[in-house]
């Protein structure tokens, strides 16, 4: 079989010529273009994607000096889900629906912004029962870092009983999903945004309080302050990480995803030792495959919130991703956008 299929396409210009997708964008170019799938990278299982989705880090592929692409040209798209359509890997027969995120998609493998991926086995997790190939794509990497932050910080004791916990960058991907899922766990959720218009989709989320970005880190940020959080989901970073650490409860745990607020932070040893609070790291790139089972269990299951349509922002085509991932650059995402292919 070598059927033509439509695919986004990223290529770097020449060192020193500046090229951009438009005269106004940030972006590198990018063109839809047919392909073959005789073109497409090695790997075990052929898949039909029917949905991917654009998340921080496409955009950062996107850009001249984003540095996640280690080679260029590429397909991008982080995330994908779809049908097996031939598998010379035992585990899928052609029919299964499965989905994937992270590992090499997008940065160093052609991705899924693309009618069809060639991917490894070992990259794909058989769509759990109880969850729709395009409620695959809601969560994306955004949701499978939410939900794995959240179970980074119930295995280090976090319980609804406990008190609030902080989600930071609320409207974003990952916060968006994080505020459902602990929401929907009962835990109740101080929404930490910069976008005071989207109060009343943070509450419709499950938010029980909405704060500014700017109430999360008084000047100046002291070693230790009064204790306001048992847990926090971070994927900002910089400032706000800085001032996390010293509002946690004693015995307390942050899971730190990300860096829209900057990727260094300030901190001393006091509430380590004094408080026994946990940093918890989360990667959900190269997250082990059990793990990573385990938790797409989840989000189909305990986690699974009522709210999570509510989450998605968009459904586009491939077309209009260029758009898309220029929005997320402005840091103007209010929860997900979606990428039909089928
Ligand atoms: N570790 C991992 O495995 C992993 C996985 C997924 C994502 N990430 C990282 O997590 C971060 C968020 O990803 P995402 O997909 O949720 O992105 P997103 O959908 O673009 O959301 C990012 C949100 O961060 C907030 N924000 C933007 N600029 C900010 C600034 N200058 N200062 C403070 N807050 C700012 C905004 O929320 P408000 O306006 O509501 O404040 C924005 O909506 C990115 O850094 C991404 O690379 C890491």
């Amino acid at each position: 079989m070598n059927r033509t299929f439509q695919a986004l396409w990223i290529d770097k210009p020449a060192v020193g010529s500046d090229t951009r997708h438009s005269d106004t964008s940030p972006l590198l170019p990018l063109k839809l273009r047919s392909l073959t799938v005789d073109e497409l990278p090695e790997g075990e299982v052929l898949v039909e994607v029917h949905y991917s989705c654009v998340n921080y880090k496409d955009a950062l592929a996107a850009m001249p000096d984003g540095q996640v692409v280690r080679q260029y040209p590429i397909i991008p798209g982080i995330d994908l889900s779809g049908v097996v359509i031939s598998s010379s890997d035992p585990r899928y027969v052609p029919g299964d629906s499965v989905l994937a995120t992270g590992y090499e998609l997008g940065v160093a493998h052609y991705g899924g912004l693309s009618e069809y991926a060639r991917v490894k086995g070992d990259w794909l997790v058989p769509l759990p029962q109880g969850l729709s190939l395009r409620e695959a794509m809601i969560y994306g990497t955004a949701g499978f870092t939410a939900a794995l932050s959240l179970h980074r910080l119930e295995e280090n004791g976090a319980e609804p009983k406990r008190g609030p916990v902080l989600v930071t960058g609320a409207t974003g991907g990952v916060g968006s999903v994080a505020v459902a899922l602990l929401a929907a766990k009962g835990y109740s959720v101080t929404a930490s945004t910069g976008k005071a218009e989207e109060r009343d989709y943070l509450r419709q989320l499950g938010a029980q309080d909405v704060i500014s970005r700017e109430q999360v880190y008084p000047d100046p940020i002291k070693p230790l302050a009064k204790t306001r959080w048992q847990a926090a989901v971070d994927p900002v970073g910089g400032k706000a990480l800085s001032a996390i650490l010293s509002q946690l409860q004693p015995n307390g745990s942050v899971a730190v995803s990300g860096l829209t607020g900057g990727s260094e932070w300030q901190a001393t040893v006091l509430p380590f030792i004094l408080r026994g609070i946990n940093l918890l790291g989360i990667d959900s790139v190269y997250c082990p495959s059990s793990t990573r089972k385990q938790i797409w269990q989840r989000l189909a299951a305990d986690l699974k919130p009522s709210s999570l349509e509510a989450i998605v922002d968009r459904e586009i085509s491939l077309e209009e991703v260029p758009a898309a991932l220029e929005r997320i650059l402005r840091g103007g995402m209010r929860g997900r956008v979606i990428v039909r292919l089928k």
